[in-house]
């Protein structure tokens, strides 16, 4: 299956609050979009790479990776990256991709080996996301007091990769409900979407504290 490759990198990192938008920021020297392009593009069914940037960083981006992945202005909610990046791979001419991958550059260690294993989950789907089981136990909390446990039974935390039948996704899309990742949208229309392995580390970085567990989590591999 064709696919091409969403990756999300348009947030302005406000809570790492380190100066640049999260994906222009180094994990041992190089920058998140750029270690995700690089898993992008070892995945041989991914022909085509989307790098979703905020507004007024793209020709940062374009200093920073090669030609064949191109450079697209994001929207204003992750959501609405995707969209553009839909947009973009709508509007070109002659090639269909039946797939598509969305990535958050957030994740600056996930491997090609889940992009190919999110892909190849779609043989039987609409959607194949990777997920983990969940251990801590889960609480509702209301102000400052417990409402409710959580049975953690059947319970998981989902990753990124995502990936999709294009058709799904797009028709999700076109929906034009929120949602919190690409595979609810997808849910909510009435699609199939699988769940594959996860990997722990494939950890998702929003505070210094989480750069600074992947930048170890390196060391140590
Ligand atoms: N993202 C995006 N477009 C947006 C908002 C987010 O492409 N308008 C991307 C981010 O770049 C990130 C992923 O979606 O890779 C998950 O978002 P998050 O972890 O919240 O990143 P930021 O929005 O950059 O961080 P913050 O919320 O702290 O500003
Ligand atoms: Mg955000």
């Amino acid at each position: 299956m064709n696919a091409a490759a969403i990756l999300l990198a348009a947030g302005g990192g406000e809570r790492l609050a380190s100066g640049v938008p999260k994906g222009f920021v180094e994990l041992d020297g190089r920058p998140l979009i750029v270690r995700s392009i690089d898993a992008a593009r070892e995945c041989l069914a991914i022909k085509v790479v989307l790098v979703m940037v905020p507004d007024g960083w793209e020709s940062r981006a374009s200093e920073l990776i090669d030609d064949g992945v191109e450079v697209v202005t994001g929207g204003e909610t992750r959501q609405r990256s995707v969209a553009r990046a839909l947009d973009v791979l709508e509007g070109r001419a002659g090639r269909v991709f039946e797939a598509v991958v969305c990535h958050d550059v957030a994740r600056p260690r996930a491997s090609s080996a889940l992009f190919d294993g999110v892909l190849a989950a779609l043989e039987r789907a609409d959607g194949a996301i990777p997920a983990v089981p969940v251990s801590d136990t889960l609480k509702r909390v209301e102000d400052d007091h417990v409402s409710e446990t959580i049975p953690r039974d059947g319970l998981v935390a989902v990753q990124t990769p995502q990936a999709f039948r294009a058709a799904a996704l797009r028709a999700a899309h076109a929906s034009g409900d929120d949602a919190t990742d690409d595979a609810a949208l997808v849910e909510q229309a009435g699609g199939k979407v699988v769940v594959v392995q996860g990997d722990p580390s494939n950890l998702k970085v929003t505070t210094v504290a989480d750069l600074a567990l992947a930048e170890r989590l390196l060391d140590t591999r």
